[in-house]
C-alpha cells in the first residue's frame, strides 16, 4: 500500500462501519429500541481503559516481537455473572503472577502479563442452536449476550446483559489495578507461593526450579534490592484482554483518543479476533482493523497462508511491531502441518508479528465420562511443538496463551494432582470450555520455563562450547 492509500483506507474508517459488513456469531437482538438505549447508555459511559496504556502494552509487545520478553496471556474461557467475586478475581491473578515469575527464570525475559478478564465475555459457538431432550433453543453465547440455563427466557438474547457486563469488567479491571499496585504481587510473596506449591509431595520434582528463583530473590536481598528499594518488585504492570466479538459494545466503548487524534477500543487494553470471525471481509476484522490496541488473531487448521497475508496488511498496514499478536491454536500433534506455512508467509511479507501459542482450543475432546475436557500432555505436547517449528524455523515463540482459573476446578485432566475422567464430575464450573485449575496452570509454566531454558542454552555459543 502507498502512504496515501493508507491514509484513505484509515480515514475512512468509522466505528459503526462495521455494520456495513457480513457478520457471523453475532445476537440479532429482537427489540431495535432497546438495543439502541443500551448502546446510547454505553457511549455516555468512560473507558474501561485509557489510551495511552493500550500503547504502552504494544511497546511492551513489540518487545516481545524482538524477543526481548515473553507474553503470558491467560484467564477464563468466558467470564460470568454468577462466578463474579473478589476471591475468583484474586485467585486467578494470583496464579498469573507465580506463572510469571516462573517463565522470567525460563526466559530470563521480563514476562508481559495480559488477563483473558475484566471483558471476556462474548462466546462463538460452534452451532446456533442446542438441543435437549427434543427442545431447541439458542445457544448460549456469553453472559455479556444471553443467559446459561436452558429456557427459551434465558437464550434470548438480551441488550441489557451489555451494561452488567461494562459494571462487571469496571469492578474487576478496578480490583486488578489495586493487586498490582497496592502490595499484593510483591515479588516476594510470589516466590513464597511458589515455594508453597513445590513443597508439597506432588510437585517436588519443580523444586530445582523454585529453588533456583529462591536464591535469586535472596542474593538481590543481600545486595540491597528489594520492594522498599526497587519499586518494580512491589509492583506489576497487569494488561485485561478478550475477543472483539460483540460489535455493537466494542462500537459504543470506543473513543477518539485525544493525545494521537486516533481510535481506541475502550473496552480492555488488547482484543482479539477469533477463530471463527477472522472472514479478512467480514464486520469483525473490519473494526479491529481502525482501533489502535493491540490486536490479537486466531490461526487456526483452516487459516491459509493468503487468508493471512490480507489480514495482516489489513490489521498492520504500517507494520507495526507489537500491533499485531499471531495466536496459532492448531492441536497437538498438527502445528507441524500448518504453523510453518504460516511463518513462511509471514516472513515472505516481512512482517512484524508476534507468535503466541494457544494450546487449548486444538485440544477439546470428550472423556469417557462424557464432559468436554482437555488433556494436560496434549496441551503440553501442543506447546513443545510450537516450539520446535519456531527453532526449526529459527523464528521467535513468543508468547502463550491459556485458558485458566485461580480455583481447585477439575475440568481438565491431567497434570501431577492428577485430575482422572472419574474426577471431572465433582468441580466442574465452566461455562463454557474446560480451564487448567491453579495447580495445571503453575506446572505447565514450569514445564514452559523448562523448554524456555533448553531454548535459551541452545542459543548460546559459551554454553554449546561448553558442551563440546
Ligand atoms: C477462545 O479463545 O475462547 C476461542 C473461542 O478461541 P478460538 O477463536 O481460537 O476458537
Ligand atoms: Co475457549
Amino acid at each position: 500500500m502507498t502512504q496515501d492509500n493508507r491514509k484513505t483506507a484509515t480515514q475512512s474508517w468509522d466505528k459503526a462501519g462495521w455494520r456495513n459488513y457480513p457478520r457471523v456469531q453475532m445476537p440479532e437482538y429482537t427489540d431495535p429500541a432497546a438495543l439502541a438505549a443500551v448502546e446510547a447508555q454505553l457511549r455516555q459511559y468512560p473507558p474501561l481503559v485509557f489510551a495511552g496504556e493500550a500503547r504502552r502494552l504494544r511497546n511492551e509487545l513489540a518487545e516481545v516481537a524482538a524477543g526481548r520478553r515473553f507474553l503470558l496471556q491467560g484467564g477464563d474461557c468466558a467470564e460470568s455473572f454468577n462466578e463474579f467475586s473478589a476471591d475468583n478475581i484474586r485467585d486467578t491473578f494470583k496464579v498469573i503472577l507465580q506463572m510469571a515469575v516462573v517463565l522470567t527464570w525460563g526466559a530470563q525475559l521480563p514476562v508481559v502479563k495480559v488477563g483473558r478478564m475484566a471483558g471476556q465475555f462474548a462466546k462463538p459457538r460452534s452451532a446456533p442452536t442446542e438441543t435437549v431432550d427434543g427442545v431447541e433453543l439458542p445457544s448460549y453465547r456469553g453472559d455479556i449476550i444471553n443467559g446459561f440455563d436452558f429456557t427459551a427466557d434465558a437464550r434470548t438474547p438480551d441488550p441489557k446483559r451489555m451494561l452488567a457486563a461494562y459494571t462487571q469488567a469496571a469492578a474487576s479491571l478496578n480490583l486488578l489495578r489495586a493487586f498490582s499496585t497496592g502490595g499484593f504481587a510483591d515479588m516476594q510473596r510470589v516466590q513464597s507461593w511458589i515455594a508453597d506449591f513445590v513443597g508439597g509431595s506432588e510437585a517436588a520434582k519443580y523444586r530445582d526450579i523454585a529453588d533456583h528463583i529462591r536464591d535469586a530473590m535472596a542474593f538481590m536481598q543481600a545486595a540491597g534490592v528489594n520492594s522498599e528499594t526497587a519499586h518494580q518488585l512491589s509492583k506489576v504492570d497487569f494488561y485485561t484482554s478478550h475477543e472483539a466479538l460483540l460489535l455493537e459494545y466494542e462500537e459504543a466503548l470506543a473513543r477518539i483518543d485525544t493525545t494521537t487524534d486516533t481510535p481506541v477500543a475502550g473496552s480492555g487494553h488488547m482484543i482479539w479476533i477469533g477463530d471463527r470471525t477472522r472472514q479478512p471481509d467480514g464486520a469483525h476484522v473490519e473494526f479491529c482493523r481502525g482501533v489502535q490496541n493491540p490486536i490479537g488473531l486466531k490461526c487456526g487448521p483452516t487459516t491459509t497462508a493468503d487468508d493471512l497475508k490480507v489480514l495482516m496488511e489489513k490489521l498492520n498496514p504500517e507494520n507495526e511491531a507489537g500491533r499485531l499478536t499471531l495466536i496459532a491454536r492448531f492441536g497437538a500433534g498438527s502445528v507441524g502441518d500448518h504453523l510453518p506455512r504460516l511463518i513462511q508467509a509471514v516472513q515472505q511479507e516481512g512482517a512484524n508479528v508476534v507468535w503466541s501459542c494457544d494450546p487449548m482450543h486444538g485440544n477439546v475432546i470428550k472423556s469417557s465420562t462424557g464432559y468436554k475436557t482437555r488433556q494436560f500432555d496434549s496441551i503440553l505436547r501442543e506447546v513443545r511443538e510450537f516450539f520446535a517449528v519456531h527453532n526449526a524455523e529459527g523464528t521467535i515463540p513468543g508468547g502463550v496463551h491459556f485458558e485458566m482459573t485461580g480455583k481447585d476446578v477439575t475440568e481438565c485432566t491431567g497434570g501431577v494432582r492428577a485430575v482422572t475422567d472419574e474426577d471431572l464430575s465433582d468441580r466442574y464450573h465452566t461455562a463454557c470450555d474446560p480451564r487448567l485449575n491453579a495447580s495445571q496452570s503453575l506446572e505447565l509454566a514450569f514445564l514452559v520455563a523448562e523448554e524456555l531454558r533448553a531454548r535459551r542454552e541452545a542459543a548460546s555459543p559459551a554454553r554449546r562450547a561448553e558442551a563440546v
